[in-house]
């Protein structure tokens, strides 16, 4: 297959709030697929940005007393940790409010019109006199017309369900200042997707395969004569009066656009700047008619995205979307995410408790089937899908033979016979349909074919015991066939787990010693002779107890105890500050991040846990911490901490303590016990320098 040139986007997040977890399972579905096709060998540009305009941005900015411009800087800061920490290889995060959106947005807009598509009407809406502004619809209330109840919003009742304008409402009130608004006549903006050419359009795109055919079932009423013999599409109000947190339209003064006419801009806003980073031709990358463009979204923005977006494209002069993929929506144990009630599963809990962001996206990634169904978060399920299968069925494959390659044949991989190459071309032709069901993003069923092929790789061992091989005598060369046998089958199960396990994937690749991953290269065996490196653990199980935390509600603020009824500020945690240092006094001490891979009691001390500490030197670290009496050895697993990298190493009674881990204590232990081993914010990685 050619080299295909590919835009890939998910939608933009309103940047009115931190990520939660259906923002990140919608990043770890394109991003499988991104990898997906990065393997295959065609060039990517994945792309996001902060979607920073609209009112409701604009009125919380005002409610924290920053400009919007800082309120969404402020939310774009905390991006990373969730991008990084879930291994989302986006090349651009952008935002709505730079330049490049500012500039598109308006030509896109005067293309439109230059179409003929772009009409302006004088509409009747709500005024809030207090506050100087229109009011959108989500900020009027007051009795529903139908059935009465108080306090319901200006497009539909929560009571009885009606739906109905704004002006319909009786004794309507200003959500945002109390105050009675007043109706208002102002001219607003409209694009004219009634219009035939776009209805005409429109049935074409739809049914041209770039959407989904539950998702097409969806929006053809939008487009197909319904019992009234019209369509429902209607002319889209684009319009909005100032003040407004948004992109002024030409040539209009106090009149901007509508927060979702330049959202999807952003799109090749975002891709415009990054290509400006790379110093690469955006113009000359849009004209050219190979390059696909494609999008991931959520199912609440169907119509946006389907209908509105296209037309805008088509009708400017530009490319449309070869596809848009719809995902549903994730519920956590069945139930539906709230922004009021905050979610059962928060992103930056689960990396800080150290569970494994891989476990999520190997568990995402099972239950997605590329269609527009909902997918449920079950706590139970995800232990057993990564413990049994992920682990059970796949990393152990590796553990089992690598031991014996290591220690009986000196990393060397050997000959293999006709059993062996039987099951291997069972693996290999096994490669190319399950590449062909990520491609089409039926990640549910590739891993099911995935686990069944493990499936034949553990009858294989079982089948052999290469555990009982290496007890007799005069079996070496089978035991060093079938050992070989798996490392090559493991090999191959990685290349198709390595766009849902990209980072597992690089500690395999270092581990079997060979360069990266394709599924091309999974047709060429390693062979005899071929040296692996050692065996380190790949994964840790998922315990329950990290489960038990992650969905642990926040602790209830509690009021501090002052520690001690001292007024003396001089004695800060019961002890005087140590005398001044300089900054090169400081500079001496290298403290390190490290990642507890191990930890145990110490027999015949009841003070000391050892800790096997990765801080990112390609070996491990033995370091001994007087924090037995804090924490259990398996409250520490997985979890991050700072290490005193080069302190001289100490001979204990023990062994020898390569380093120290940072805790806080009190100047007085007895009068206040109490020892907290301190932790980094999530997203670190092991051998980061603390300073
Ligand atoms: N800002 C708009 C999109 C503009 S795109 C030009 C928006 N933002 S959002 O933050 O509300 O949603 C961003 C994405 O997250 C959407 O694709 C939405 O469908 C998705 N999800 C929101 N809640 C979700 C779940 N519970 N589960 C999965 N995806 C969810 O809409
Ligand atoms: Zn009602």
């Amino acid at each position: 297959m050619s080299q295909r040139q590919l835009f890939v986007t998910t939608a933009l997040p309103y940047a009115n709030g931190k990520f939660h977890i259906g923002h990140i399972m919608e990043y770890i579905q394109a991003d499988i697929w991104v990898r997906v096709m990065r393997m295959q060998g065609h060039e990517v540009h994945f792309v996001c940005a902060d979607d920073a305009h609209g009112a409701p941005i604009m009125i919380a900015a005002e409610k924290a007393g920053v400009t919007p411009q800082q309120f969404v800087a402020d939310i774009a800061a905390g991006r990373k940790p969730y991008l990084d920490g879930f291994h989302i290889s986006f090349d651009n995060w952008h935002s709505t409010d730079g330049p490049e959106n500012h500039e598109l947005a308006q030509q896109v807009y005067l293309d439109l019109q230059k179409a003929g598509l772009i009409e302006t009407r004088t509409i009747e809406q709500f005024y809030d006199p207090d506050k100087g502004m229109f009011l959108p619809d989500r900020f009027i209330k007051g009795e529903c017309p139908k059935c009465g109840a108080k306090d319901q919003y200006g497009d539909n009742c929560e009571s009885c369900g009606a739906v109905y304008s704004p002006t319909e409402l009786k004794n309507p009130y200003s959500a945002l200042s109390g105050a009675t608004p007043e109706l208002r006549t102002s001219e607003h903006f409209f694009f004219k997707l009634s219009d035939p050419r776009c209805l005409d359009f429109l049935a074409q795109w739809t049914n041209s395969g770039a959407v989904q055919p539950e998702v097409l079932n969806k929006i053809t009423e939008w487009l197909e004569p319904g019992e009234d013999g019209k369509p429902k599409m209607g002319d889209w109000d684009i319009s909005r009066d100032a003040p407004y947190f948004g992109i002024e339209i030409p040539d209009a003064p106090g009149k901007y656009f509508y927060v979702w006419l330049d959202a999807p801009i952003g799109y090749l806003a975002s891709l415009k700047n990054y290509f400006g980073k790379i110093g690469k031709d955006f113009e000359a990358f849009m004209a050219d008619p190979s390059v696909e463009q494609y999008h991931f979204i959520g199912k609440d923005i169907i119509t946006f995205h389907t209908l509105f977006w296209p037309a805008m494209l088509y009708f400017s002069g530009r490319k449309v979307p070869n596809a848009v993929f719809v995902h549903g929506f994730l519920t956590v144990s069945g139930e539906k995410m709230s922004k009021s009630r905050g979610t059962g599963l928060d992103p930056l809990k689960y990396l800080s408790l150290g569970m494994n962001p891989e476990w999520l996206r190997y568990y995402i990634a099972a239950k997605l089937n590329g269609r527009n169904e909902d997918v449920d978060f079950n706590p139970d399920d995800f232990q057993a899908r990564v413990n049994s299968d992920l682990i059970g069925k796949y990393v152990n494959i590796a553990s089992r033979a690598s031991g014996f390659i290591t220690k009986r044949f000196g990393g060397q991989l050997g000959p293999i016979s006709a059993d062996g190459e039987a099951l291997l071309s069972h693996l290999r032709d096994g490669v190319a349909p399950i590449a062909e069901l990520l491609a089409g993003r039926d990640y549910a069923k590739a891993l099911r074919d995935v686990m069944a092929l493990t499936d034949r790789v553990n009858e294989y061992v079982d089948a052999n015991k290469p555990w009982e091989l290496a007890k007799k005598d005069g079996l070496e060369g089978r035991l060093h066939d079938v050992c070989s046998t798996c490392i090559e089958a493991f090999r191959v199960l990685t290349v198709l787990l390595k766009p849902i396990l990209p980072n597992l994937a690089t500690q395999v690749e270092a581990f079997l010693n060979v360069t990266p991953l394709t599924f091309a290269n999974a047709q060429q065996a390693l062979g005899p002779g071929h040296a692996i490196g050692d065996y380190k653990h790949l994964m840790q199980r998922v315990d329950p107890k990290m489960l038990d935390a992650l969905f642990e509600p926040p602790a209830e603020p509690v009021e501090p105890k002052p520690l001690d009824p001292d007024p003396n500020a001089s004695l800060p945690g019961g002890e005087a500050l140590a005398p001044t240092i300089t900054i090169d006094d400081f500079a001496k001490i290298d403290l390190r991040i490290a990642r507890i891979d191990a930890c145990e009691r110490v027999e015949g001390s009841t003070k000391l846990l050892r800790l096997t500490l990765d801080v990112g030197e390609g070996k491990t670290r033995n370091v001994f911490s007087g924090i037995a009496s804090a924490y259990s050895p398996e409250d520490l697993v997985g979890q991050f901490t700072v290490v005193v990298a080069n302190l001289a190493p100490r001979k204990m009674k023990f062994g020898v303590s390569e380093g120290m881990v940072l805790a806080a204590s009190h100047g007085d232990e007895k009068a206040h016990p109490g020892i907290y081993l301190l932790h980094p914010a999530a997203g670190v990685t092991p051998g980061l320098r603390v300073r």
